[in-house]
């Protein structure tokens, strides 16, 4: 495989916020370095910059709580603790996804659900109905690959059956939908800030919600089963006292964290931008579709999902961006630990322990399913067509010219073309 894109060029690798990494980042690293207070809630100067993070994020979403969490499954795991997730629970997340969704509702005990994803490679709010039983008590809405979910369609399902909806946003910080910000519109949102997120700190997560109780109860979680006043442990309400996971976010992460939030909505409009003239090199090509947006301007945009008309298509496609340089493009089929059926410790219910919780705890028992391949047939037919290519957020004119030639040439030769010769 090539390194070497046409023009001499090189596809950068993905990692949003990292290409925008500065002496910013590193004034404010310094700054927690110097004073030694590492830890957010004391040390020798008084630490500030996880709640400043905090802070700034309130103001960011628009919402009366955020809790940073020092990683995006740690702060899946916290929401769905406070939300009272646990064995008995079935959890419903989408057949695009990634591994993490799945793992933190196997740590609280419950049992993952699939619902089909459709055209726009996210939950389909139709399908969705399939799913819910009289077990589920909570729907996982996978801002998946940079856009929204129809929040509009599934927020119609779930809320008329009481069902809570917690947006998982670590693919889509700083998208919208309708003019909302993701994660703002279930009963919780999370988000995670590891190297390949919008914006990074290396490793971070972070919860956000305008629900005081569930705010006090993911608190209690994440820390040491207590509440915190003025950053000093206190006992809170019956219903916030539990068993912290330890889960608090360092300083470290912090200060690199609220200098990415100051620069997300940049990082953001520059892979739209790129986006964009990509998608519009490619109008009109025979035989190539692109990914449904539920929401065309709120889409956060590090990822191009290009549909073709079929699966041998689709492989001749990647293989010709392969030979070209883009290392990075990938069969959505073959996308590792995005696809349910590729992720073996789901197919095989890899238990938690040897009493095998969750699958095959008492409280779980009527919740039987099989997640080989075929158990969600729409979004396999979708998988084994579609080729999925990263818009890092450091393209030039010359990058995106690129990527348009590569595809529009491997499509013109490919075996459809050929066919119609
Ligand atoms: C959709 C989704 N959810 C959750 C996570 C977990 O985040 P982290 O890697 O910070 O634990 C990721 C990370 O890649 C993700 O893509």
């Amino acid at each position: 495989m090539k390194n070497q894109i046409p023009g001499g060029l090189t596809w950068p690798q993905e990692f949003p916020g990292v290409h925008w990494i500065d002496e910013q980042e590193a004034n404010a690293v310094l700054d927690v370095v110097k004073h030694g207070s590492l830890f957010r809630y004391y040390g020798i100067k008084p630490p500030h910059h996880v709640d400043d993070f905090e802070q700034a994020a309130r103001e960011f979403y628009g919402v009366k709580h955020a809790l940073a969490i020092n990683s995006g499954t740690g702060a899946l795991i916290c929401a769905m603790t406070a939300l009272g997730i646990g064995p008995g629970c079935e959890v419903i997340v989408p057949a695009f996804l990634w591994v993490a969704s799945i793992g933190a509702i196997v740590q609280v005990g419950a049992i993952p659900v699939l619902g089909e994803v459709d055209e726009s490679f996210n939950l389909s709010p139709e399908m969705l109905r399939r799913a819910i039983t009289p077990r589920t008590k909570l729907i996982v809405a996978i801002h998946m690959a940079g856009s929204p979910c129809d929040m509009d369609g599934l927020m119609a399902v779930a809320t008329p059956l009481g069902i809570p909806v917690l947006e998982d946003c670590a693919q889509c910080n700083g998208g919208t939908y309708r003019g909302r910000k993701v994660g703002t519109i279930g009963r919780m949102g999370i988000f995670s800030l590891q190297l390949n997120k919008n914006m990074t700190c290396g490793e971070g997560g972070l919860i956000i919600t305008n629900d005081d109780k569930l705010y006090e109860r993911a608190f209690s979680a994440h820390d040491m089963g207590m509440v915190r006043k003025n950053g000093r442990l206190a006992h809170p309400e019956d219903y916030a006292l539990s068993w912290g996971q330890g889960r608090r976010m360092t300083e470290l992460c912090g200060a690199v964290a609220g200098v990415q939030l100051k620069k997300l909505p940049a990082i953001v409009s520059r892979m739209r931008a790129s986006k964009k003239r990509i998608k519009a090199g490619l109008a009109g090509v025979e035989g190539l579709s692109f990914r449904k947006l539920a929401d065309a301007d709120g889409d956060t945009a590090p990822f191009i999902i290009m549909l073709l008309e079929n699966a041998g298509t689709a492989q001749h496609l990647l293989t010709q961006l392969r030979e070209n340089g883009f290392g990075s493009a990938f069969r959505i089929a073959d996308y590792g630990l995005h696809i349910y059926s590729n992720i073996v410790a789901l197919v095989n219910k890899t238990p938690l322990s040897a009493a095998g919780n969750p699958w095959s705890s008492m409280e779980n028992r009527q919740s039987a399913y099989d997640y080989r391949q075929g158990a969600c047939p729409y979004s396999d037919a979708l998988f084994a067509r579609s080729v999925l290519l990263p818009v890092p957020s450091c393209l030039t004119p010359a990058h995106e010219d690129a990527a348009i030639a590569t595809i529009k040439a491997a499509l013109h030769s490919g075996p459809a073309a050929a066919g119609k010769k």
